[in-house]
């Protein structure tokens, strides 16, 4: 079996601890982007600024029961879990990551919190009494949905395990322009999304009518891109490096990656890709 979910699985199996190693969630456990909001001043603050909102969504819509859509190492939900009291479930396909975010949220020297559980599999196909259908109050995924064969698939197993009027957040890439075929650009955003395995990088519209046909209603959007798009000294120090590590990309899951994060980079100051905040509700 070769499908998305099984290579997207492999590529954190394999990349996963380098991610983490040069990314900027070393410490938090984030995999995910720092978004320079303003007022934001300090790195760590730029990462958890996602899960800020988070925590604020939450604590508006009264959670209880919460669903972490692709959670990788459980830093989001460590995050949440020391600051409001619910039920945290986290799915994630990939192995290592499952084990390293059950480490994280139960040290072995820890207390015994079972607020928290991690599950892996695939959350479009998954067949448990863990996660249970329609129970639900929040449910939310960050930087997870690009990586579904289709945002159709995401959006009904978002819908399947969600509680009739409950939220959903998605934190994600979206395309905002659309590169004449054959142009650099086009090249870029092919490069984007074969480097990160990210083939549901759509349109605003396009995920909006997808959240649509499973039953979810826009309640707002917020534009991230300027907030994700400056470059610092590292972006320029990847781009002298992206002729190697392109050569390195057949053999390295992370050199591929860099490859696909050099061209997500430009194309975020080109506003061909755009980073945004979505916030649905179910009307069913
Ligand atoms: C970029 S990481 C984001 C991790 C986490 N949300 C964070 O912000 O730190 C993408 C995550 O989505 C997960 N993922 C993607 N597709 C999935 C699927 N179909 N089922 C379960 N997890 C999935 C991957 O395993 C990975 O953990």
């Amino acid at each position: 079996m070769h499908d998305q979910s099984v290579s997207v699985g492999r590529y954190y199996d394999r990349a996963g601890a380098l991610f983490l190693r040069f990314g900027r969630g070393r410490e938090s456990g984030a995999i995910h982007r720092p978004v320079w909001a303003p007022g934001v001043s300090h790195l760590q603050d730029a990462v958890s600024f996602v899960n800020r909102q988070l925590l604020m969504c939450m604590r508006e819509v009264r959670a209880v029961d919460v669903l972490d859509l692709g959670c990788g190492v459980g830093g989001t939900i460590a995050y949440l879990r020391a600051r409001q009291k619910a039920r945290y479930t986290g799915i994630t396909l990939s192995r290592t990551q499952a084990e390293e975010a059950g480490r994280r949220l139960h040290p072995a020297d820890g207390p015994d919190d079972a607020s928290s559980k991690i599950i892996q599999g695939n959350f479009a196909v998954l067949d448990t009494h863990e996660v249970q259908a329609g129970s639900y109050d929040l449910v939310y995924a960050v930087e997870s949905m690009v990586h579904l064969a289709s945002v159709d698939t995401f959006f009904a197993s978002a819908a399947r395990y969600g509680r009739p009027d409950s939220t959903l957040i998605v934190i994600d890439d979206f395309q905002k322009r659309f590169p004449l075929e054959g142009s650099a650009r086009y090249r870029r955003f092919q490069t984007y999304t074969w480097g990160w395995r990210v083939p549901s990088v759509v349109s605003y519209d396009e995920l909006v009518s997808a959240a649509r046909r499973h039953g979810y209603r826009l309640e707002e959007f917020r534009d991230w891109t300027v907030y994700v798009s400056a470059h610092g000294t590292r972006d320029y120090l990847l781009r002298v490096f992206v002729p190697f590590l392109k050569l390195g990309s057949r053999y390295s899951e992370w050199c591929r990656s860099m490859v696909g994060g050099d061209a997500l980079k430009r194309l975020l100051l080109e506003e061909v890709v755009g980073y945004g905040f979505f916030r649905f509700s179910l009307t069913r």
